[in-house]
């Protein structure tokens, strides 16, 4: 996997890439970096039991990776806001998929890395953003993103605004939320096709009392380092 119009190299370039961006964005915000992993091994663990219509590892990881790169245009104390925003401050907030996806663009990064900046926040029935148009017409690495991003805030402690919630209530709205918000497939993939095991790997099958340190913690990057072929992760 290359950069488009770059010569081949391998997927060496896709992701070495995506981690200085990535790097770019921890430091900027590092809770959102350390988001932007947790979903990109969710993209993973549901491409590693049905990569049907994804591509390949690296383009999947690439893409969780950087799917809020735009966030890096918003103030940092506007991220941590546990206030309620003010119009202004909600636009700029909702224009990180577009900004993003513009400099994933400039930066020549694959369409479908672009595409899942761009689209993970449409939603499967419309009304989604920036374009609200039905994600049921979009590639399935974007359905696939728009599932694993929302399961992953979901379980998230330490936003601001809301409490997270705990993986089987995570699950569970997933649940709810298909057909409506969410693909059905990847939908039910998340719920009930990757198992047990899945949560083992994600560090996400501790008690709730233990859960919050591991996950505030939490970079599961074992899988990305064997998808990848990295040396382990020094966060
Ligand atoms: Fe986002
Ligand atoms: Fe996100």
């Amino acid at each position: 996997m290359t950069l488009a119009g770059e010569a081949s190299a391998g997927f060496d370039d896709l992701s070495r890439q995506s981690l200085r961006l990535l790097g770019a964005l921890r430091h900027h915000h590092p809770a959102t970096a350390d988001h932007s992993v947790r979903v990109a091994t969710v993209m993973l663990a549901m491409w590693s039991h049905r990569p049907d219509g994804l591509g390949d590892a690296p383009l999947v990881v690439a893409a969780g990776l950087l799917h809020d790169l735009g966030k890096i245009f918003v103030p940092a104390a506007l991220l941590d806001a546990a206030r309620r925003l003010d119009e202004a401050e909600q636009r700029l907030i909702r224009a990180h998929p577009v900004t993003g996806a513009e400099t994933l663009a400039a930066l020549r990064f694959p369409a479908e890395v672009v595409a899942v900046a761009r689209e993970h926040h449409e939603r499967w029935e419309g009304g989604g953003y920036p374009s609200g148009v039905p994600a049921s017409g979009l590639c399935p690495l974007v359905r696939a993103a728009c599932v694993a991003d929302s399961f992953v805030a979901m379980i998230e402690p330490g936003r601001a605004y809301r409490r997270h919630l705990s993986v089987a209530a995570a699950l569970a709205e997933v649940r709810a939320c298909s057909g409506a918000q969410f693909d059905p497939d990847f939908a039910t993939l998340l719920t009930e096709g990757l198992g047990p095991g899945f949560q083992a790997e994600l560090g996400l099958d501790t008690a709730p009392g233990e859960r919050r340190p591991r996950v505030a913690g939490l970079l599961p990057s074992h899988l990305l380092e064997r998808a990848l072929g990295l040396p382990p992760c020094p966060w």
